[in-house]
């Protein structure tokens, strides 16, 4: 497929999209969308509604509307325009012929501009936006109408309640009001659950055009204002903020979002842009990868580094990263393992606080955790597969449904898939090394490291016969494979775990004794339980490369039908048919969802070359990519084995899994659109971990550097330590140069030579 039926390239930040496809609109909506971590505003048109998929998604609003799924609440929305010129309907609605719409989207400050021309008339439309990263709560957009040939121009705008909402409506109590005096609309909500109070406010400013009469209009769930425009040079021309201000940010939502309102007006558009702006270069200087010799390659790459960030409540130690961000409802706005193995690196290396803010987020949401735990029957932190703001569990029992019978499957996603306990720790452990933050672990990580070890102690099986502890009836990454013993990645996952909670118990035990013993009481954590720990870590099950070096990735896999994903495709009776558990067709072969045991590779490094390879031709041609968490993982271990050319083919279908999405909008009733955050997450690793081969761990900081032929060079920065680096990358050398601020020199190893930047440093390596 080629990427100009979806967009073209403007330059290494901007795409455009000539022509709007109808088909395409969902797609619009999530990529084009403006974000900043607390709101998500898709890429629509003003005069666009629910039917267009148009949504504003809030942060920290969870709401349940339906009696099954906990999601993410939506804003009415402020920006919403229609326009009547001369009598004549004036905007481009999918159902109608009347307009051509050019979009442009800035992945450098997330700006979304609209270019409409009238068919029948000189008209047109144009607009921009932005979601500020100066005040979270703002989106301001300029609005513009040109070549008007008519006198009579009426508008009508304002806060348009009636939105889409994936599983239920979750706004009720509407009432609005217009302040004339400072032209100021607001609209006041609660959800129907927890009643949190939902504010969306709006100021507007006409630059252009006499405004000749004005009408409130309130609607049931929405205020407009009808207004008749006199055109002034042909022109009209206004500036409009939205505000959102929920009960959960403030006490006060209502004052704070007509005050900002009021602000953000005084200040004006460009104001306001310069300020968000200045907050991007700043992100850009520590995120930004730059990637010379194939510009397409370039943009799919701020694309998803974009993504990434604009997905994240960097603000909030709260909050968790939604595995669609805040594009759209889909996934609950919630967060599932892909945030600390996904989403969570690229911040680490960079924006290190706001990693910390993630783990935060967990150590927060301990509570949920044990009882999570604790209704399942275990102890300690069993952390929920999908979690939300209290980290109890949002996973459904129910999750698919069997579309030929019609009936619900009982997925075990949220009882059985424990592995993303054991992978908090091994973030906690890997944000330990690349900090120094010791501190953090003292303070926060040690509890949850005990509390999933606690849990880990309470799930694993001792098997007497073999003198050994096993996990049975899991799940591991793979998510066809349900009801599985010792699933390899989990088995590793479990004793590494295990492992860092004994390491940092000792720690602080000997230098930190006071902290412990509080912690201890706190929990009321017991010697017996750490000597159990340190048994458990000694005898786990830890499936080792048989004969052919192959790890088998859970009891019984290699005695499945060996098939592959294309034979499978073949038997589905409806191509909507889920594939796993408990009688999809890829249940009892070895067809897999997702990198599994290559996902155990690109996150332990103690394997050998050899096995990594018969592995990985293994399972390569085994796996279906069912999951967009599974390419970056597979062109990591590519790079690894020098494969440069897979690497990049697994990097191309990657980065564009969302640029170049052909997916349906909806599957069997579903909605399943939305930003792939873990692909735009692990677009940063392909490149950081796979391309540069970096590996922190507890040697230090190496490179084993790998260029793909289609690129010039790559360039990134690092944080390490406290210490900044700059990476450059070409087919031929290796260039680290260390920060004129650092204050420590900087030891690294690129292939097998040992290196020492200092502060100012260049080293110029030739590979
Ligand atoms: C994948 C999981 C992932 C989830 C959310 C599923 O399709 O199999 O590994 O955590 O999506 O992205």
């Amino acid at each position: 497929m080629d990427y100009q039926d979806f967009f073209r390239i403007k330059d290494d930040w901007n795409i455009k999209i000539e022509e709007l496809k109808d088909e395409q609109l969902v797609h619009y909506g999530s990529n084009l969308l403006c974000g900043n971590g607390y709101l998500g505003y898709r890429g629509t048109l003003e005069e666009w509604g629910k039917d267009e998929y148009q949504a504003c998604v809030i942060t920290d609003t969870y709401d349940m509307a339906d009696g099954k799924w906990r999601e993410l609440s939506n804003s009415p929305n402020a920006l919403f325009t229609e326009v009547k010129v001369g009598g004549e309907k004036l905007g481009d609605y999918p159902e109608e012929d009347l307009m051509t719409t050019e979009l442009d989207f800035d992945y450098k400050y997330g700006v979304f501009k609209r270019n409409s021309k009238a068919k029948n008339s000189t008209a047109e439309i144009v607009s921009e936006r932005f979601a500020s990263y100066d005040n979270l709560h703002l989106i301001a957009n300029k609005y513009q109408l040109n070549n008007l040939e008519e006198d009579e121009v009426e508008i009508k705008l304002g806060i348009k309640g009636d939105i889409w909402d994936l599983n239920g409506s979750h706004l009720e109590n509407f009432s609005g009001e217009y302040d004339s005096q400072k032209n100021i609309l607001y609209l006041k909500a609660n959800t129907v659950e927890k009643n949190i109070d939902l504010i969306t406010a709006l100021s507007f400013d006409f630059k252009k055009g006499e405004i000749e009469s004005l009408k409130v209009e309130n609607e049931e769930k929405s205020i407009y204002l009808l207004l008749k425009i006199k055109p002034e040079n042909k022109l009209v021309k206004f500036e409009r903020n939205m505000l959102v201000y929920s009960s959960n940010d403030l006490e006060n939502p209502l004052e704070k979002a007509v005050e900002a309102a009021a602000e953000a007006a005084a200040e004006g558009y460009q104001q306001l842009k310069q300020e968000h702006q200045h907050v991007w270069d700043k992100k850009w200087e520590l995120m930004d990868i730059k990637v010379a010799g194939n510009q397409l390659d370039q943009l799919a790459v701020h694309f998803n580094l974009y993504h990434n960030i604009i997905a994240t409540p960097a603000h909030s130690e709260f909050l968790p990263i939604g595995a669609r961000g805040l594009s759209c409802q889909a996934y609950q706005g919630a967060a599932f393992w892909d945030q600390e193995i996904f989403n969570l690196p690229m911040f680490l290396f960079t924006e290190t606080e706001t990693a910390k803010n993630i783990l935060k987020y967990r150590y927060h949401t301990l509570d949920g955790a044990r009882k999570k735990a604790k209704d399942l029957g275990y102890d300690g932190a069993f952390y929920a597969w999908i979690s939300g703001k209290s980290g109890q569990e949002l996973c459904p029992s129910f999750f698919f449904k069997d579309v030929i019978s019609g009936r619900k499957i009982r997925n075990h996603f949220n009882d059985w898939q424990i592995h993303v306990s054991p992978d908090i720790s091994y973030t906690i452990w890997k944000y330990y090394i690349a900090t120094d933050d010791l501190d953090f672990v003292v303070d926060y990580g040690s509890e949850i490291l005990f509390e999933v070890a606690r849990f880990l102690h309470s799930r694993v099986h001792y098997n007497q016969y073999k003198d050994q502890y096993e996990i049975i009836r899991l799940l591991g990454p793979d998510e066809y494979h349900e009801n599985v013993d010792n699933n390899a990645f989990t088995n590793y996952q479990t004793r590494y775990a295990l492992k860092k909670a004994l390491y940092f118990y000792y720690k602080m035990e000997n230098e930190y004794p006071e902290k412990l013993k509080n912690l201890k009481e706190k929990i009321d954590l017991q010697e017996s339980e750490v000597t159990a720990w340190q048994e458990i870590a000694e005898k786990i099950y830890l499936p080792e490369p048989d004969e052919n070096m192959l790890i088998e990735q859970f009891d019984g896999y290699f005695d499945l039908e060996d098939t592959t994903a294309e034979v499978l495709e073949e038997r589905l009776i409806d191509k909507q048919e889920y594939w796993g558990w408990p009688n999809g067709v890829a249940v009892f072969t070895q067809v897999i969802k997702q990198a599994d045991v290559i996902q155990l590779f690109t996150m332990h490094d103690i394997f050998s070359e050899e096995v990594l390879a018969a592995n990985y031709d293994y399972y390569e041609p085994r796996t279906q990519h069912g999951s967009s968490l599974s390419p970056s993982q597979y062109a990591i271990v590519a790079a690894r084995l020098g494969r440069a050319e897979e690497a990049y083919d697994y990097f191309e279908t990657s980065a564009f899994i969302d640029l170049m999405s052909t997916n349906k909008a909806v599957s069997g009733g579903t909605f399943i659109g939305g930003v792939h955050t873990a692909a735009a997450g692990g677009i940063w690793q392909l490149i950081v971990n796979g391309f540069a081969g970096m590996k922190v761990n507890r040697k230090g900081l190496s490179f084993m550097p790998i260029l793909p032929e289609e690129w010039d060079s790559v360039e990134f920065n690092l944080n390490y330590k406290a210490n900044k680096l700059k990476i450059k990358l070409s087919s031929d050398s290796f260039t680290v140069k260390a920060s004129a601020s650092n204050k420590n020199l900087v030891a690294f190893k690129v292939e097998d030579q040992h290196y020492k930047a200092a502060a100012g440093e260049e080293i110029n390596i030739k590979i």
